[in-house]
């Protein structure tokens, strides 16, 4: 079966097609993104109303590039997977009513995907993962551990209790003063920087080994760059410093976490995935204790809409389909 997915949740507009004959063996025979870097670059982070009205413009043509270069019409598809949440509500809505539009038109059944779960599932796209297993989402809106028990099912272990961990690069790239977004300019900077040159703290949460906290991080930085010591800092270190200390904050309760559940895989996913060090320190922590690390390539860490055709993939597969009546929700629960 051929799955148009549609993703438009945050700031990227994102149109992919993939082909699938059971749940989670896909291939991925088209994935186009529009980037909105450019447009929110001058305001430091997304600002909502920009993003919709952007991926108003940007829709139509990524679905059409997508199309293209899959080699497929809609003729061929068998069904429409979209974003129906969590995220910024106007963007979804573009996604959305998109969908429904050609759902309507071309009488394709369509579901409605939610974007974590395109993120839980998206190392399936080039991986083969064995469920159960332990997966770490750590994007710009999430920082959480699943155990992905099967399609469909999802128990979480552990979530932040204040900023995403990519919500704290943002910030901090933004106080150091060195653009949008953060993540990969501070991976970039951090490569020529000293990990162990500035000890922020390592923030834990009280009886809860296996939940995050990142806004002590942020506040800790901004206060070093007010002082003597930190006026004088090289960005390079104080970025490796801060990065380092993010991904020990994000590889404690991941370990803890691979322990108590015994997981010989853990995956990691989300667009902080991305982020080098991280893969880097945490495959390695995970090897030395006989686990082996899956992560997403580079392009299926941030936002897509391979992801989300995968996680449509499987309600399509058994013949389900919503109901065009289906909203958006910014706070879709999984
Ligand atoms: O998954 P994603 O594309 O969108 C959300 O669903 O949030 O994640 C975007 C986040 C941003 O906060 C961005 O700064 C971060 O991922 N990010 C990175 C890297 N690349 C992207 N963070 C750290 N290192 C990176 N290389
Ligand atoms: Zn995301």
């Amino acid at each position: 079966m051929l799955i148009l997915g549609i993703e438009s949740s945050c700031d990227d507009n994102a149109a992919a097609v993939i082909e699938t004959t059971r749940p989670g063996v896909v291939s991925v025979r088209a994935s186009a993104v529009a980037n909105q870097d450019d447009i929110h670059r001058a305001y430091g982070g997304i600002v909502p109303e920009l993003a919709s009205r952007n991926h108003v413009v940007t829709i139509q043509p990524v679905i059409k590039r997508a199309l293209a270069s899959s080699g497929c019409t809609l003729a061929d598809l068998g069904g429409i997977a979209v974003t129906r949440g969590p995220g910024l509500v106007g963007s979804l809505l573009v996604g959305l009513m998109y969908a429904k539009g050609l759902a309507q038109a071309s009488g394709l059944p369509l579901v409605g995907v939610n974007h974590l779960e395109g993120h839980l599932l998206a190392p399936m796209l080039e991986h083969e993962v064995v469920m159960p297993y332990l997966a770490l989402v750590v994007s710009g809106g999430h920082t959480a551990l699943f155990v992905v028990e099967d399609f469909g099912r999802y128990r979480q272990l552990g979530s932040t209790r204040d900023d995403a961990a990519g919500e704290a690069f943002d910030k901090v790239a933004k106080l150091m003063g060195l653009g949008y977004p953060g993540g990969k300019i501070i991976d970039d900077l951090a490569r020529q920087g000293a990990p162990k040159k500035f000890k922020f703290p390592r923030a834990r949460v009280k009886r809860a080994p296996l939940d995050f906290s990142f806004s002590g991080i942020k506040t800790a930085v901004a206060l070093f760059r007010a002082s003597a010591a930190g006026a004088a800092a090289a960005p390079a270190d104080l970025a490796a410093s801060f990065q380092e200390a993010v991904v020990e904050m994000l590889m404690r309760p991941t370990l803890a976490a691979a322990r108590e559940l015994g997981a010989d895989t853990i995956v990691l996913t989300g667009g902080v995935a991305a982020n080098s060090r991280l893969r880097a320190r945490l495959s390695e922590a995970a090897a030395a204790e006989g686990r082996r690390l899956i992560a997403p390539s580079l392009k299926y860490c941030t936002d897509n809409a391979a992801m989300i055709a995968l996680a449509g993939s499987y309600r399509l597969l058994r013949g389900e389909r919503d109901a065009l009546s289906i909203d958006a929700e910014a706070n879709l629960p999984l």
